[in-house]
């Protein structure tokens, strides 16, 4: 655990203001503590520089767009919080979260009661996985959650988050690092916080949307398989097909390409990182590389 007075030295972005991280505070009648009615990202900087700044936002302002607020969000007030937070903090290596909610409401659930948006940035420094956790891979458990495919919040990064965290808990309880959660029929959509992809028959295969989130991780691991060379599928995948593929892994901004080796106490393919996960992850890795040593992203 970090020492009460290191914490107490961060600084977080609060509506406007960079603040002590006890001054960052929110309201009683915030629509994102009080129900959930917000939207958030999790973004990784590398070299000083946020990955896929642009992109996360897009993806947060189209989010509050759909739940119905946010009207008055900038992509460039946006960008340049993460990226003060970020810096007045001196981080290069971090974990940077934004949170928006609707803001400010009534006490009973009305949407136009809302204020203008709340919007928090914090960023910290970031501890990636080890080399050996990527050498042994993720294990997983399926879910006995199943998840609606035509759900509101499927392809979104909603603050209603807990059916992802019990999900999770419940995996981190039987020992493992993951749950996937399979929908209403029987087919895998994606991990409670990664997207899933499988190697089989000499093919790349992702569940397609609707139902998951449309991971900014995902969609380079997508350009960078076709780039590859790569035959890649967004299709339905049973879950035999999961238990018969050769390879398997998980991606999400944090993690990166992280291989998935056990789902239910079974191997997937032979156990081990195999040879498509393992480019795969070496390009991305090149990618983020070449992106964040080229200077920091400004948005018009
Ligand atoms: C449910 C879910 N799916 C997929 C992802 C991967 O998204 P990204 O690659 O944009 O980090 C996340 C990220 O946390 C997630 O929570």
């Amino acid at each position: 655990m970090s020492a009460p007075d290191a914490r107490a030295g961060w600084l977080v972005h609060v509506n406007g203001r960079l603040v002590p991280t006890g001054q960052a505070l929110l309201p009683a009648f915030d629509y994102g503590f009080l129900y959930g009615y917000g939207l958030f990202e999790t973004m990784r900087a590398y070299n000083g520089t946020i990955f896929r700044l642009e992109q996360h936002l897009e993806r947060l302002i189209k989010g509050a767009h759909l739940l119905g607020f946010g009207r008055s969000l900038s992509g460039k007030s946006l960008a340049d919080a993460c990226n003060e937070t970020l810096a007045e903090n001196s981080l290069k290596s971090a974990r940077v979260r934004l949170t928006v909610s609707a803001g400010i409401g009534d006490g009973m659930p009305d949407p136009e009661a809302c204020s203008s948006p709340t919007v928090m940035v914090v960023a910290r420094e970031s501890s990636p996985r080890t080399t050996a956790t990527y050498e042994r891979g993720f294990s997983a458990v399926i879910s006995r959650w199943r998840r609606c495919q035509d759900s509101a919040l499927g392809g979104i990064k909603s603050l209603s988050y807990v059916e992802n965290l019990l999900a999770k808990f419940d995996a981190q309880r039987q020992g493992v690092e993951e749950a996937l959660f399979l929908d209403g029929r029987g087919l895998l959509l994606e991990g409670s916080m990664s997207n899933v992809f499988i190697v089989r028959e000499g093919a790349l295969a992702t569940p397609r949307p609707p139902g998951i989130l449309p991971g900014i991780t995902r969609g380079d691991v997508l350009n960078l398989a076709r780039s590859l060379a790569t035959l890649v599928e967004e299709r339905d995948i049973a879950l035999q097909d999961l238990f018969s593929a050769q390879e398997a892994f998980l991606t999400n901004s944090v993690i990166e390409v992280m291989p998935l080796t056990k789902v239910d106490g079974k191997a997937i393919g032979e156990g081990r990182p195999g040879p498509v996960t393992r480019q795969i992850a070496a390009s991305y890795r090149t990618l983020v590389e070449s992106v964040t040593t080229q200077g920091r992203l400004t948005l018009g």
